[in-house]
This record gives C-alpha cells, sequence and structure tokens, in this order.
C-alpha cells in the first residue's frame, strides 16, 4: 500500500489492532477517535469474483466516508479534479478518507476481496455526482 496520499478530501486512517497469534487479529474503530466522525452507515462488498468489475465512478458533494479492504485487495483511483492517485489497498489496518468531491473508481479487485465502508451520513441520492462533467463543474462553482 503507498501510504503517501496526495489527493485533496483525503488521508490515512490507521486502526488499533492485535496481533492474537494464532488466534487471529484483532482490529478496531471507534468513532471521534481513528474514524474521524460519528458512523451513521456501513456497507460492505463482497464477491467480487468477476475480474472485469468497476464500482465506484462518482463522487459526492457533502459525505464523508472511509474505505477499507479487509480481506484481499483492489485498486483505489482518486482524482480532486486536479491531481489524480492510484492507491492499492492491500492492508486492511489502513483505511483511505473519502471527502467530499473526490472522485473515486474502485477495480481490480482479488476474488477474495471484501471493502468495508463507514460513512457519516445515511445513503442520500442528491449527493452523488455521478457524471464526471458534472463533477468538474461543481468544483468550480464554489
Ligand atoms: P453505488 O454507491 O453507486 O455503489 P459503488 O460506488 O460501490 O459502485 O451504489 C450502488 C447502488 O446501491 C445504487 O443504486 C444506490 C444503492 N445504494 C443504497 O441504496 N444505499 C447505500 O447505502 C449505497 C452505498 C448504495
Amino acid at each position: 500500500m503507498n501510504k503517501k496520499i496526495k489527493v485533496k478530501n483525503s488521508g490515512l486512517i490507521k486502526l488499533q489492532s492485535f496481533n492474537d497469534f494464532p488466534d487471529g487479529n484483532l482490529v478496531i474503530g471507534e468513532s471521534n477517535r481513528n474514524v474521524p466522525f460519528v458512523i451513521k452507515r456501513f456497507y460492505f462488498i463482497n464477491n467480487l469474483f468477476n475480474k472485469k468489475s468497476h464500482r465506484g465512478h462518482h463522487a459526492h458533494k457533502k459525505l464523508e466516508q472511509i474505505i477499507f479492504c479487509i480481506n484481499g485487495s483492489f485498486v483505489l483511483k482518486l482524482d480532486d479534479g486536479k491531481n489524480k492517485q492510484r492507491i492499492l489497498m492491500d492492508n486492511p489496518h489502513y483505511g483511505v478518507r473519502l471527502g467530499p468531491k473526490l472522485w473515486h473508481t474502485m477495480e481490480k479487485f482479488s476474488a477474495d476481496c471484501v471493502i468495508l465502508v463507514l460513512a457519516d451520513d445515511y445513503y442520500q441520492e442528491s449527493d452523488y455526482l455521478r457524471n464526471y462533467d458534472e463533477f468538474i463543474k461543481y468544483l468550480n462553482k464554489k
């Protein structure tokens, strides 16, 4: 995992962990501690067996999220409208902040990949920018 984040409205989140070898690892996130908001929603994505799957391709106006790869790996592509970055998500102890106005795409999933996302608000379709030109226009409005 590349640990330097160059795009705006992002950053790395390190989870606390206990290596209980040979009884597994315990990995912990807490609202307003290592997770920088109160979690109102979470979702996970699994069964990523199709090598050609692509997800994301959108940005949010206000939503704050943290994305984790809790098993396997995938490639997260971030674009703040100026800078672009590609992050190999292969370490379950680190999450990446998906703050507002950050175009994101997920691809190259390993078959065993499981993605966990924490969000600071409920699902609202009106918060999505699903078209890239609309995203760039939204950035230039502010
Ligand atoms: P979307 O956010 O586009 O998925 P991804 O970014 O992973 O490709 O969501 C896919 C569909 O699921 C879309 O129709 C909206 C719906 N959805 C909800 O109803 N609630 C949710 O919390 C999320 C994340 C998605």
